[in-house]
């Protein structure tokens, strides 16, 4: 469990183990383009502005998981407790 802050709205949301931080996005009313939701397409890929990611995509290569400023939030994770995303 780890607490996602989406930084246009201010809007906090703590998203547990069995869900995405997309479901809990959309759960919280905000749209997101995605498609695959596998995390193959690259269709939601989201800007990151704090906040440890835990990559689970197939998308980015090693040195765009390594800038750690965006993520594919259908399968990807916070590493650390919080994340700031650009949504
Ligand atoms: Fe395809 Fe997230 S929707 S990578």
């Amino acid at each position: 469990t780890f607490e996602v802050e989406l930084a246009r709205s201010g809007t906090r949301l703590t998203v547990p183990e069995d869900m995405s931080i997309l479901e809990a996005v959309e759960n919280a009313g905000v749209s997101v383009m995605t498609s695959c939701e596998e995390g193959i397409c690259g269709t939601c890929e989201t800007k990151v502005l704090s906040g440890e990611i835990d990559h689970r995509d197939s998308v980015l290569d090693d040195a765009e998981r390594a800038a750690g400023d965006t993520m594919m939030i259908c399968v990807s994770r916070a590493r650390g407790n919080r994340l700031v995303l650009d949504l």
